[in-house]
């Protein structure tokens, strides 16, 4: 029998509320591999039981683009029905032998989901829904099993989960212990070097790590295994979580849809993700790769030692692990800054999101395709989520709720209501109400007032959450405000408090006070809403001199900075000087981390710009949200003449070049004090940095500030010259070259661009490098003519008969196209439609698209 699979299964719509266990348990699975890269082929034993917690049901596996070669139960050979998805086979009730054996085609998987060829080695991508292109299996995670797996082909390098097993000159066995679900499989082989180092636990287990690369990048590791100890110990000591097997490796692949997936004991990472050196590298990557390295590691416990039961659940492994990181970054590299970068990304990503047609709940309750829920929503406000629970209850029972969470599921796929309940089981709460953040969508609106009487300060507070897709109704949230109080001379009368709000409206005095107070609001962002605190510039200059939270600190700045553009944009102000004075004393305050004053020397993005603009009733127009950032980085370089050269000087790091904390401050400092330089220097400072740079921050920081200076050849082609053959920084080549591009020009720069000879289209990284920088030039891709639009949808149309996960995810630079004018939105709804007219659409670009378009 030879049989290919009907195709993929029409669009289809799930619904939580349909959860149903799968009516069989899998003892345990053995698969062989014969690899090969056209004809691959898999060899599946596994032991099946009826399961005593499941409702009768058909025999049904998941199997997409497989090639039935046989199957039997029990040694007997047996045809199943192949169906859209799968297939039914009778078998007995009773526990049983399935075996099944199948070819596939990896060369051919551009997809890069299910077993596929990267650079001429073999990697697989299984979460969510890849496992089923691998094998017919029920490829769901609260299905879990032990796994033992032999690959055999002749690559020198053959690695999947768990343990090494035998092996030999052209095969290699893996078994791991650990039941897990098929969504954490993986498989490698390819001619790999490794990176090898060991940690040992606080119980005294020995553990190989290695880093597996291309030959080549093997000078790129050694951060990436610092970043893997140092979260290994920092899980030992801050979760009391420790590692369990005896090898951990990760490999680095150059075609990945993600930035790296967890699977058991094999972590596979996009190569941008884990390979970094001074040269090639910026501090950003640095740090990213740390985060994600941890983020990764943070899973074995948080998503493999207990996974998700269905789908609708994965913000309790995603919001908790991102939580988890973020707590790792913070303590590796300071809180505060830390805590305002992830308000920034928040705002910028996960705010449009809820707010717009792509609005969805923490916990989603329908989807079609599960790969388009790995949202800004599931993950940030889904680790928001856990920073207001931790408040709440406090950092002591938020400790004992963990450890009783590790305790009591161990081993389980569990639900949002077992995360829930062990917070309640360890506090006494009732958190019934705080549930709402996992099923109400969109971002709450909170306001408040003052009152000042007789010695008593009262703040009131209001909130309210606007309508969403299938939400009319919304029921106040629990909100967690941290409060402090400032006496009028700057002291702080009242430290940090969280104020519980569960009504609509509320009330909260403070008394005994001998002055009225200044407050200071949702310390360190406490919750993620949309604050509206009616203060006056002079209130908001006191709170950015002299708030004693730093990120309230930031956002005093960060408000009048808004105010400002928002008032040059809309009414032609010019910069408001008493901001721009509170700012400079804090930038002359050396006291304060150069890291700090970076960030205080931000400005909000042009599409939050765009968005606060149309929340006051106003059509944004993207070229005036531009201009009105050029003239005040412009008006900022020329009154800051003699405090910018003073802060350059402060900025230069003497030692040689590493990534740490203290260093990358500096250089982000640098940094933005050279993009102001520029402006009136004539890219004289930028050219001098670029000739002598010796580490990839300083050189692209100064490339970008030449380009934006029109100054971009001759430094753009040597940048060439020197990086051509480094892919990674050919991504950032392609990236800036667009990014910084001039909003009439940025259209023609990345349509050249996709006609270099090293436009890998195929390649997501280099993909995204083109496509990613055009639509974060807001005012280059929403050009009034459509042109940005069109140019994206065209490539999407391209994109998506090769990959649908990376052109849907890509999609989403539509979700904001109603904030724009008469004429935008109809170039955008053409664009929009036209991909929908595209002949075999992937079920992933159906559903983004259509769901942007009816919202
Ligand atoms: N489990 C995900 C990777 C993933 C996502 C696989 C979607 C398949 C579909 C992984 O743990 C993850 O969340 N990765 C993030 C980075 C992380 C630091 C937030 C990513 O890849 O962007
Ligand atoms: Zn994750």
């Amino acid at each position: 029998m030879k049989d290919a699979s009907p195709s993929a299964p029409a669009p289809q719509t799930i619904y939580l509320k349909d959860y149903t266990p799968f009516g069989w348990t899998v003892e345990d699975v053995h698969l062989t591999f014969r690899l090969a890269p056209h004809a691959t082929r898999v060899i599946a034993r596994i032991h099946f039981a009826p399961n005593p917690a499941a409702p009768q049901q058909d025999f049904f596996l998941h199997g997409e683009e497989l090639t039935l070669i046989r199957a039997a139960v029990n040694g007997e050979a047996v045809s199943p029905e192949l169906v859209p998805g799968g297939l039914k086979c009778t078998v007995p009730f009773a526990p049983f032998l399935w075996e099944a054996e199948v070819e596939i085609d990896p060369a051919n998987n551009t997809a890069l989901e299910g077993l596929y060829m990267s650079s001429g080695m073999y990697c697989t991508q299984c979460e969510a829904e890849g496992f089923r292109k691998i094998t017919y299996y029920p490829d769901r995670p609260d299905v879990m099993s032990v796994f033992t797996v032999r690959v055999e082909s002749e690559m020198p390098v053959m690695l999947s989960n768990g343990n090494p097993g035998a092996s030999g000159d052209s095969f290699a066995e893996w078994h791991d212990p650990w039941p897990k679900p098929a969504y954490l499989f993986a498989l490698v082989a390819g001619d790999l070097r490794n990176h090898p180092d060991s940690f040992t636990t606080k119980s005294g287990a020995k553990v190989d790590l290695n880093i597996w690369v291309r030959p080549g990048d093997e000078g790129k590791c050694a951060f990436g295994m610092e970043a893997l100890k140092a979260s290994m110990k920092w899980d030992e000591d801050v979760y009391g979580r420790e590692y369990d097997l005896d090898v951990f490796n990760i490999v680095a692949v150059d075609d990945f849809n993600m930035g790296a997936m967890e699977n058991k004991g094999l972590n596979i990472f996009n190569s941008s993700c884990v390979l970094a050196s001074p040269e090639t590298s910026t501090d950003d990557n640095f740090e990213r790769i740390e985060a994600i390295i941890a983020h990764e590691y943070f899973h074995n416990w948080t998503g493999n030692r207990i996974t998700c039961r269905d789908w609708f659940q994965l913000c309790l492994k995603e919001g908790l692990t991102v939580y988890r990181d973020s707590q790792f970054t913070a303590d590796m590299r300071g809180a505060a800054v830390k805590r305002i970068n992830d308000v920034r990304d928040l705002r910028a990503r996960q705010f449009p999101e809820d707010q717009g047609p792509l609005s969805h709940p923490v916990r989603p309750e329908s989807f079609q395709e599960i790969n388009n829920f790995y949202t800004a929503t599931v993950y940030e406000k889904g680790a928001e989520v856990i920073g207001m629970l931790k408040r709440l209850v406090g950092d002591e029972a938020y400790a004992k709720a963990l450890d009783l969470y590790f305790d009591r599921h161990d081993g389980d796929a569990a639900t949002i209501e077992d995360w829930l309940k062990v917070f309640e089981d360890t506090t006494g709460r009732d958190l019934t109400q705080f549930k709402r953040w996992y099923s109400q969508s969109g971002t709450p609106r909170l306001s408040v007032s003052e009152d000042w009487k007789d010695g008593t300060f009262t703040l009131t507070f209001e909130q309210h959450t606007p309508p969403t897709p299938g939400q009319d109704e919304k029921l106040p949230q629990v909100l967690p405000i941290a409060v402090g109080l400032l006496s009028p001379n700057g002291d702080e009368v009242q430290a940090t408090t969280v104020l519980e709000m569960t009504e609509a409206r509320q009330a909260f005095s403070f008394d005994g006070l001998s002055a009225r107070p200044r407050a200071s609001v949702l310390r360190a962002f406490s919750a993620p809403v949309v604050l509206h605190q009616a203060l006056s510039r002079e209130d908001r200059a006191f709170l950015l001199a002299h708030d004693t939270d730093p990120f309230n600190r930031w956002e005093a700045g960060n408000e009048l900075a808004r105010d400002c553009l928002l008032a040059m944009i809309a009414e032609g102000a010019t910069p408001d000087t008493l901001w721009l004075d509170g700012l400079e004393t804090l930038l002359r305050d050396t006291a304060l981390d150069p890291d700090f004053r970076a960030c205080m020397l931000g400005l909000p993005g042009q599409s939050e710009l765009a968005q606060q603009l149309h929340e006051r009733g106003h059509t944004p127009d993207p070229d005036a949200i531009y201009d009105a950032l050029q003239t005040l980085q412009q008006f900022r370089a020329e009154r800051w003449s003699d405090l910018l050269p003073k802060l350059a000087a402060e900025a230069r790091v003497d030692a040689p070049y590493a990534p740490n904390a203290e260093q990358t401050g500096k250089r982000a400092l640098g940094t933005a004090v050279l993009h102001l330089l520029s402006r009136t220097d004539g890219g004289a400072a930028a050219q001098a940095q670029f000739d002598g740079a010796d580490n990839m921050t300083l050189q692209l920081a100064s490339l970008a500030c030449l380009i934006r200076a029109g100054k971009a050849e001759p430094a753009v082609q040597a940048f060439y010259e020197q990086w051509q053959n480094d892919r990674l920084v050919m991504d950032k080549w392609f990236g800036l070259q667009v990014s910084m591009a001039e909003p009439g020009r940025a259209v023609t720069v990345a349509e050249a661009l996709t006609a270099h000879v090293k436009f890998d289209w195929k390649n997501p990284n280099r993909f995204r490098a083109v496509f990613g920088a055009l639509i974060g030039n807001h005012a280059g891709f929403h050009r009034a003519d459509g042109s940005g639009y069109a140019l994206l949808a065209d490539w999407l149309i391209r994109l998506d008969d090769k990959n649908p996960q990376t052109t849907a995810r890509m999609c989403s630079a539509f979700q904001t196209w109603t904030r724009y004018d008469d004429g935008r939105r109809a170039q955008a709804k053409t664009a929009m439609e036209r991909i929908m007219a595209k002949p075999n659409l992937s079920r992933d670009v159906n559903e983004m698209v259509s769901r942007i378009l009816a919202g």
